[in-house]
């Protein structure tokens, strides 16, 4: 479906042709074991581990998005995981940015460097010289919670000079504001829990790739290692698939009204947006990015003014993760293990309707 507009190639990704009296999007198949008489070689469908067809259908959607093949596990971490383990032997070295989502740095260094892997934390400048020498350079533009946004052409141009797989996490931007695989990345990996699903009912994650290898590796991954997503997950995500472009579009263009709120008063700090001119990632963004979501970062100066700020406010849901159609945020050092100050908080604009998410967020501040 190439040529077409996002909001087409969503609305129409990965459903089957028109069949007389059949639905649009057909239902899950629920089954462990399938009827399997005989021989097995050349079945389809054997065994859920396996392969299920309601996955297929999801990964064809996803792959029609990403241009690629796209393996989906049962969560963000899931696919990290499978990536991880499939591309890294002990002795190998792997350069992380050490901004990224907290979850995959927890996982690199309780499981990965016990096991021999060295690890290579790096701050986004000095990413860069910590790949000469690693087999995996791994990041995440913008990045999650302070979205620091990187120049992912230069780093997977260094990574593959140096010989690196370069993994680029999409979370954030997601597959149709950002494309890594057209960056030069190897690998491009996304939580679909977020804005790909967008309801805040589910975990699902995905990887995708053009080399067929690759994503082979990933799919043994995932039936060894059970790593597999449940059927009506996969069908509700294909169903909200239909409505992403979308969401995106409102969540964007609120979130971007907020940023611009929120760096305009002198009570809040450290607006970062990477669709506001003046933020520091901005002209990068501009050249790799074909939007900028709906997450947003600023300081509030303290955490009691932070905790007083998400008490007051009757828009925003306090809640972790993003890109759901609900506005919600969180003080983000409440978790630990984030490099961010005490009145840091993240935010991402749902579906709401912009004057009321911005007359709520002035009478919250007001408040607090
Ligand atoms: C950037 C990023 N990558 C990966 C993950 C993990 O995804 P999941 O929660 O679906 O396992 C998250 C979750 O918040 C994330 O924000």
């Amino acid at each position: 479906m190439s040529g077409l507009g996002d909001g087409t190639r969503a609305v129409r990704a990965g459903l089957p042709g028109a069949e007389q009296g059949a639905p649009f999007l057909p239902g899950p198949v629920f089954a462990a074991p399938f009827h399997l008489q005989g021989e097995v070689a050349g079945s389809d469908w054997s065994y859920t581990r396996y392969g299920n067809p309601t996955w297929t259908r999801y990964e064809a959607a996803l792959g029609e998005l990403e241009e690629a093949e796209v393996v989906v596990f049962a969560s963000g971490m899931a696919a990290a995981t499978a990536l991880l383990f499939t591309s890294l032997s002990p002795g190998d070295a792997i350069a992380i940015d050490q901004g990224c989502y907290r979850g995959v740095r927890i996982l690199c260094e309780s499981h990965l460097a016990p096991r021999g892997v060295e690890l290579r934390l790096a701050a986004p400048q000095e990413l860069e010289s910590a790949v000469p020498g690693a087999r995996v350079l791994w990041m995440e533009s913008p990045s999650n919670p302070k979205l620091e946004v990187y120049d992912l052409a230069a780093l997977a141009e260094s990574a593959r000079a140096a010989g690196a797989l370069c993994v680029v996490d999409n979370t954030t931007a997601g597959p149709l504001y950002q494309q890594p695989l057209d960056l030069g990345a190897d690998y491009s990996m996304t939580s679909a829990t977020k804005h790909l699903s967008g309801h805040a009912d589910l975990l699902l994650g995905y990887v995708a790739t053009r080399d067929p290898e690759r994503a082979q590796a990933l799919r043994d991954w995932r039936t060894e290692a059970g790593s597999i997503p449940g059927p009506f997950e996969v069908w509700l995500a294909h169903r909200s698939l239909a409505t992403y472009a979308l969401r995106l579009e409102r969540g964007s263009a609120n979130a971007l009204a907020l940023a611009e709120l929120l760096a305009a008063r002198d009570d809040v700090t450290g607006v970062r947006y990477p669709g506001l001119p003046g933020d520091l990632g901005h002209e990068i963004a501009r050249r790799q990015m074909r939007g900028h979501g709906t997450v947003i970062a600023f300081d509030v100066a303290s955490r009691e003014r932070a905790e007083r700020f998400l008490a007051a406010s009757e828009l925003i849901t306090e809640a972790s993760s993003f890109g759901g159609i609900l506005t919600t945020a969180e003080r983000r050092a409440r978790w630990g293990g984030d490099d961010v100050s005490e009145g840091f908080i993240r935010l991402s604009a749902g579906c709401e309707d912009a004057a009321d998410l911005l007359a709520d967020v002035e009478r919250a501040l007001a408040a607090a």
